[in-house]
């Protein structure tokens, strides 16, 4: 039977060099904390447990993550690596398999971690980085037959083994009753006065536990974010992963160094995003998309064809498709756009569905509103949906113009085919097929005189 195989996260330190009131595992990387993407590698392996080791403001991580099934390791000194794992070892069965993954490291891919574990299981296998500049980070030690025998961290390193390039990406996976008994020899004794989780190398390969070191196919898995240059750095290579996944998929990216994702994106073929686009949450792109220079679209769902202009803001839209919408459009959550609509600049929409064929090209505040199909909305349009005290629905039904800078004072519905004058306020429903205004008449005064300045 194969050993069950428990994850250890480690994330109780402070990240000083982050100079923030959050701890460093909640810092943001693609709009979401550093710890989520570890979580989310470390589920991927299908754990039968993942401890997760909190310490400096432990809380607050707690809270974040209350409805993950975690098994939260408290830590309330933070003496080092091979502490904090310490900590969890009381918690974590002696014949499973354990994986440290550290939680400012959020890089690290699934396949290199899977090719990790494929090490039998009875050895130690620690996962290296090939880096043309090694930084700070830990020194991998091999002796004469390549075979790995400890790490030397920067601090503690001689010149000649600072200039090893083979990094520790600080990820490890042991038989637990190793890991334990390796833990155990450990002393502080070194430039950082640390229990190092690292010595456990050394210790492993003298008690005779063979070392098998797996170096990463890319180099990005090592990535750590420390400071806010680091975890900048860290954000740009993430995001250039991302473009460089939706440009396989075939989406055309006029500069791949010029889009931002945070959350998750599909796309159907000959979408076309241009520069400074920033897309949020859960976005899908039809077919056939084309979305504008700076726009930003967050939880959307636009059918094949959609042409989002310049600068729009978008968020909680569905569009049926061949929908135009922009420049300088804003549309809010629940706006549902039917086929062949057009929503111009200026535009504000709030839980408002468009039908079929129908246009508000400039300058309008359509919310809580439903508006048939063919209808015209004329520019400088308003729904006046709120009293003060509660929201009021608007219907607009099928064929309707409404002439432009008319006030609709809901609740209050149009009839199909109707028109409304120029410069109305309409507060009560307006029949069907009729015109109906409400301004005050137009007349002119023929023996008026324009006022002289006095003298
Ligand atoms: C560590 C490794 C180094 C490796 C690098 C890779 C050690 C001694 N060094 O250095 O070899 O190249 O990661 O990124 O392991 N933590 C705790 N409790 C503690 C101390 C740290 O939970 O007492 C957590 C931190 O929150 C962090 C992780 O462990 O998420 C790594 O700690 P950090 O201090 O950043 O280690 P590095 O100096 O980066
Ligand atoms: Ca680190």
């Amino acid at each position: 039977m194969q050993n069950s195989l428990e994850i250890v996260v480690l994330a109780a330190g402070q990240g000083k060099r982050m100079g923030s009131e959050w701890p460093k595992v909640l810092q943001p990387l693609a709009g979401q904390p550093l710890l989520s993407h570890v979580l989310r590698t470390a589920r991927a392996l299908d754990p039968a447990s993942i401890h997760v080791v909190v310490g400096h403001r432990a809380d607050q991580i707690k809270q974040h993550y209350a409805n993950d099934n975690l098994n939260w390791v408290q830590q309330d000194q933070q003496l080092g690596t091979g502490h904090a794992v310490q900590c969890a070892m009381d918690q974590i069965s002696p014949d499973s398999r354990v994986l440290v993954l550290y939680g400012d490291t959020p890089m690290v891919v699934q396949t290199d971690l899977e090719y990790l574990l494929a090490t039998p299981a009875d050895q130690v296998a620690l996962l290296s980085a090939r880096l043309p500049d090694p930084g700070r980070y830990g020194r991998i030690v091999r002796d004469g037959h390549d075979s790995v025998i400890g790490i030397v961290e920067f601090a503690d390193a001689d010149d000649a083994q600072r200039a090893i390039c083979e990094v520790n990406t600080g990820i490890l996976a042991a038989p637990a009753a190793v890991l334990a008994q390796g833990l155990d020899s450990l002393s502080s004794n070194n430039a950082a006065n640390e229990y190092y989780l690292t010595d456990v190398i050394a210790w492993s390969v003298a008690s005779g536990t063979p070392v098998n070191g797996v170096v990463c196919v890319g180099t990005d898995a090592v990535l750590g974010a420390n400071d806010r240059r680091e975890l900048a750095a860290l954000e740009r290579v993430y995001q250039r992963m991302q473009a460089d996944q939706l440009m396989q998929q075939g989406v055309h990216l006029i500069d791949p160094s010029r889009v931002d994702i945070r959350g998750n994106v599909s796309t159907g073929s000959d979408v076309f995003i241009d520069a400074n686009v920033l897309m949020q949450g859960s976005v899908s792109l039809g077919h056939g998309c084309k979305i504008g220079f700076g726009a930003v679209l967050i939880d959307c769902e636009l059918g094949a064809n959609t042409e989002v202009l310049p600068y729009s803001v978008l968020e909680g839209v569905v569009t049926a498709g061949d929908c135009s919408i922009g420049p300088f459009a804003r549309l809010r959550p629940g706006t549902r756009l039917g086929r062949d609509t057009k929503v111009g600049n200026f535009v504000e929409t709030k839980k408002a569905v468009l039908g079929d064929g129908s246009k508000a090209s400039h300058l309008s505040y359509l919310g809580d509103s439903s508006i048939g199909q063919r209808v015209n909305i004329g520019a400088g349009t308003i729904t006046c949906n709120y009293d003060g005290v509660n929201k009021h629905q608007t219907v607009i039904e099928d064929d309707v113009f409404v002439g432009s800078d008319s006030q609709l004072v809901a609740p209050v519905k149009i009839g199909a085919g109707a028109t409304i004058g120029a410069g109305s306020t309409v507060t009560k429903d307006a029949p069907a097929h009729q015109l109906t205004i409400s301004r005050a008449r137009q007349r002119s005064i023929d023996n008026w005189s324009k006022p002289s300045k006095k003298k």
